[in-house]
């Protein structure tokens, strides 16, 4: 029946009605039950922990500020210190992993000039971003190398340019975005390579707010990753130059798990904190696996993590937690408070998810207490409608399965694989709609143009990490979830998709067209 039978089938959790009645079969393997991928284990010996020191991306200077603010940006290979002894070889947003922040503010445009000197075509997407669809980064609007001379990949109808500004009209709230490659059937090695940077927006009411600010509020951009014996990245891909056939081999696609936790591209690092609040800004930019946070030692008295953000900007309250789970896109803000520790304290981000080495994440040596007047106030977003089931016109079902077409493993949504010219849902502008996901195995689901709020998780509530205004969800397998998702800012046609970039590679993307 399937060409990929070698593939284990380990589903442990039972799925809902709406998958089982499709009747189609699973036959891609899992590891674990925590995230859906296959380990991809490095070819040299892996970097001890906590050695290397925790970098923070360098923030990117405009060119200029009158009429909003302009960014120039080269796409380049660099080479990246990342292992000790050899350097690796990467593709970065000015040639640098980690890759340069954009701090930017409300009610200030941007334009953000692209110029392309990979060896491939690639599609910039701001994450999290209410942008105008031809800014967008649609998956086909591709940015060509000065080099090439064409490129259409797999769509007639794509766009292809050599400079290209994305403009950004950054009407909406404060909140951690990022910008990553979305080329279409390659986002997965391109991100995977370095193409992936933080774009975090400010406004003068999180400016009011007295939160950690400069040193103390740190970005921190986890991915994992495997390397080769001479220290290069190592992939799965089935083409070298990433330019023709799409889709990682056997037996890597359910996603590929690296066995090196970088963050902000170091491995395992370690970084000095003061005894004083800090804002950690969590980012999974990982193309698969999913984490499970939590701080050890936890300080007396737990509840070490209080989030303040989720993807779209401020909660409307802090909301405590003990851990937190992050699937790939996901972004949470939490306030650490390290004078909870001992001054000379090791307290170790740990990955529950993990086992052994991917068990743990990086560290904080907690110095003397510091002079701190910061605070976290039991009010953060001032403006914040709480949606309700009422509100929505259209309620629509949207399933995430994979399925073997002629021995070809795909990922499709209600069926489909992704195409450019087919439209999964034609929402109206300015309606409110509903949206039930469900799924085989797990997929965060991500929409394009529209922060949703989450209205339910299988019977129940959502997860004590679904409040907020949220962009990427963390669907578990057989497990249904509601979003509401207000079609507000601008018409067009975006995409919507499962951000494990191996699935959304190999199809499990879809247009939604607001008219
Ligand atoms: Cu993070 Cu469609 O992207
Ligand atoms: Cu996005
Ligand atoms: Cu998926």
């Amino acid at each position: 029946m399937s060409g990929l039978s070698r593939h284990r089938l380990l589903v442990g959790a039972a799925l809902g009605a709406g998958v089982l009645g499709l009747g189609i079969p699973l036959t891609v393997g899992v590891s674990g039950s925590s995230s859906t991928g296959t380990l991809l284990r490095s070819r040299r010996a892996l970097p001890a922990p906590f050695t290397r020191r925790l970098t923070v991306p360098p923030v990117l200077r405009p060119t200029s500020v009158t009429d909003g603010e302009r960014y120039d940006v080269v796409q380049r290979v660099g080479q990246a210190d990342i292992l000790d002894g050899v350097s690796t070889p990467i593709w970065g947003y000015n040639g640098i992993f980690p890759r340069p922040t954009l701090r930017t503010r409300r009610g200030r445009p941007v334009t953000v000039t692209h110029r392309n000197e990979l060896p491939v075509p690639t599609v910039v997407h701001l994450h999290g971003g209410h942008t105008p669809a031809a800014h967008d980064g649609y998956p086909t609007d591709f940015l060509l190398p000065e080099a090439m001379r064409d490129h259409r990949g797999h769509h007639a109808g794509a766009v292809t340019v050599r400079h290209r500004q994305y403009e950004y009209p950054m009407n909406q709230p404060a909140a951690t975005l990022w910008y990553h490659d979305h080329r279409m059937d390659f986002t997965g090695p391109g991100v995977w390579r370095g193409l992936a940077g933080f774009h975090l927006i400010t406004d003068d009411e999180e400016e009011a707010l007295p939160l950690p600010s400069g040193p103390r509020d740190l970005p921190l951009m986890i991915a994992d990753r495997a390397f080769d014996r001479d220290g290069s990245l190592l992939y799965p891909s089935v083409s070298d130059d990433l330019l023709d056939t799409p889709g990682v081999t056997p037996p890597y696609q359910a996603g590929v798990l690296g066995d090196v936790i970088l963050v902000n591209g170091q491995p395992w690092p370690v970084t000095d904190v003061d005894g004083a609040r800090y804002r950690l800004r969590l980012l999974n930019a990982s193309n698969a696996r999913r984490y499970r946070l939590r701080l050890d030692p936890p300080p007396p008295g737990g509840g070490t993590l209080v989030q303040i953000a989720s993807d779209g900007g401020l909660l409307p309250a802090p909301i405590t937690h003990d851990h937190i789970d992050l699937a790939p896109a996901e972004r949470m803000d939490v306030i650490v408070d390290f004078s909870r520790w001992a001054p000379g304290q090791r307290v170790t981000l740990i990955n529950e998810f993990g086992d052994d080495r991917t068990g743990l994440v990086m560290r904080f040596r907690v110095g003397d207490r510091a002079s701190d007047d910061t605070r976290i106030p039991e009010r953060l977003a001032g403006d914040y409608p709480t949606l309700l089931r009422s509100d929505a016109t259209v309620t629509r079902s949207m399933v995430f399965q994979s399925q073997d077409v002629n021995g070809t493993h795909r990922w499709l949504i209600n069926g489909e694989p992704y195409h450019p010219d087919h439209i999964h849902a034609r929402p109206r502008l300015g309606s409110t709609e509903i949206w039930q996901l469900v799924g085989d195995l797990h997929h965060p689901v991500h929409l394009h143009l529209s922060h949703f709020q989450v209205l339910a998780r299988g019977t129940g509530e959502p997860r004590p990490t679904d409040h907020g205004w949220k962009d990427t969800l963390d669907l578990l397998p057989g497990e249904l979830a509601e979003i509401i998702i207000p079609f507000a800012d601008y018409p067009g046609t975006y995409v919507f998709h499962c951000h494990n970039l191996e699935h959304e590679d190999m199809m499990m993307m879809g247009n939604f067209s607001v008219t």
